[in-house]
This record gives C-alpha cells, sequence and structure tokens, in this order.
C-alpha cells in the first residue's frame, strides 16, 4: 500500500515529511490537473500518474511537460463500461496510489470502480452542487437567473455528481455573462478550491466516514 500521508508531519511546517501519491484522470484542457501541478509541493501531493480517456486531450501534454508519465485508455477497446474501468482499476493499482483526483474526466464511472477505491476519489463540479449536476452548468445558471454560481469539490460515490460535498466557491452571475466568461469565472475559482481540499485530504484531516458524511479535521461537515 502507498504511504499515508500524516504519518509524518513536520511540526514546524505543518506540512508532511512524504507526499501523498495521486493519479489524476483528465478528459481535456487540464488547467485543474495544471494548478495541482503547480501547487503539488505546497500540498503535500506527489502525482504520479495522469490518465486520460481522450487521446488530444491537452492536460496529457501538460503531464508530460511536468515530467509526469501518462496513459492513455482508449474506450473503443471495450465493448462495455465495467471492462474500460477494469482497465483503469490495474492501472491505478500498478501505481499504488492513496489518492483519486477527477480533473475534468468526463465519463461516468460504475460501482465496481467507486467501492475499489472508497472514500479516495476527489471529483471538482462546475456548480453549486447539488444544484445543477450533469452537463452544461454554467448555461443552465444563466437560464434560471441564478444570481450566485461557483463549482463544488465532493468525494464520489454511486450516485453522479451526488457524492457529499466538501467545499465550494462562490461567484456571482451578471446579467452580461455568457455561458463562456462565467465557465471563466469559476475556472479561476476552482483553480484555488482544488489544491485547498486535496491538501486537507493530504495532510489525513478530511474523510469519508460513511456515503452521506466526511469529517474535517473530525468535525462532520
Ligand atoms: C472544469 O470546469 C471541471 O469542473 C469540469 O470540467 C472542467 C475541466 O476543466 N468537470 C466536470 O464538468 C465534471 N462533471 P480543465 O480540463 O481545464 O481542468
Amino acid at each position: 500500500m502507498a504511504h499515508r500521508s500524516g504519518d509524518s508531519l513536520d511540526r514546524r511546517t505543518g506540512h508532511n515529511l512524504v507526499a501523498m501519491r495521486a493519479v489524476i484522470l483528465i478528459s481535456g484542457n487540464g488547467s485543474n490537473l495544471q494548478s495541482l501541478i503547480d501547487n503539488a509541493k505546497k500540498i503535500d501531493l506527489e502525482i504520479c500518474s495522469v490518465i486520460s480517456n481522450k487521446r488530444a486531450a491537452f492536460g496529457l501534454k501538460r503531464a508530460e511537460q511536468a515530467h509526469i508519465k501518462t496513459h492513455f485508455v482508449d474506450p473503443n477497446l471495450f465493448k462495455i463500461r465495467e471492462d474500460f474501468d477494469k482497465k483503469l482499476i490495474s492501472i491505478i493499482d500498478d501505481i499504488d496510489v492513496d489518492l483519486i483526483v477527477l480533473a475534468g474526466f468526463m465519463r461516468i464511472l460504475s460501482p465496481d470502480f467507486i467501492n475499489h477505491f472508497s472514500g479516495k476519489i476527489l471529483n471538482i463540479h462546475p456548480s453549486l452542487l447539488p444544484k445543477f449536476p450533469g452537463l452544461n452548468t454554467h448555461q443552465k445558471a444563466i437560464d434560471s437567473k441564478e444570481k450566485y454560481h461557483g463549482a463544488s469539490v465532493h468525494f464520489v460515490t454511486e450516485e453522479l455528481d451526488g457524492g457529499p460535498v466538501i467545499s465550494q466557491e462562490i461567484v456571482e452571475v451578471d446579467s452580461k455573462d455568457t455561458e463562456h466568461s462565467l465557465a471563466k469565472k469559476v475556472l479561476e475559482k476552482e483553480h484555488i478550491l482544488y489544491p485547498r481540499v486535496i491538501h486537507w485530504y493530504t495532510q489525513n484531516r478530511l474523510k469519508l466516514i460513511k456515503k452521506d458524511c466526511i469529517t474535517l479535521d473530525g468535525n462532520i461537515l
């Protein structure tokens, strides 16, 4: 099993002496991945590998530039979702990590995958969950005349975008916002939110107790 963070805290800095091993799953641009690469040292994170289900994902280039190992797993090679996920499980088990970070990974994961890594999968979603699960969240926020919109980080459970929310960042929606301008505002917040939450995790402060219950520093959120 991989090193468990929190075993060896530096009392002076509060940082772990050994970073927590993680794999990051992406499908696209990878700007969240980039913010994690840039902050990795500060948040005690060792990004062991980046996995994509899209060959052309720009995030793969970002990973290569940072000398991080990459994997492309082609969904077309698998007849059913469960077989694709089995392949993912075997790759991730071989890498031996303590954390799986979904950063713009645009595939639904099967219950087998989620249960195999229960309590170790985090996702970032571009809405103030439970509002607007699924796709096109920015347009949905505009269409329903929301005053506020934002991003959420949650533990992944079997319910799509339905796992318990750990933390959120909020933006104001103004009347001139388009889907594009809103996405840009939210992404900027995501790049602050995800490193913050992942640092709580790597410091062993964050736990999924059961499917709808999480604790931070032992307190139920
Ligand atoms: C981000 O906005 C992330 O929240 C969203 O995809 C974008 C990826 O951007 N994820 C989802 O919609 C998952 N349901 P990035 O590739 O630049 O990090």
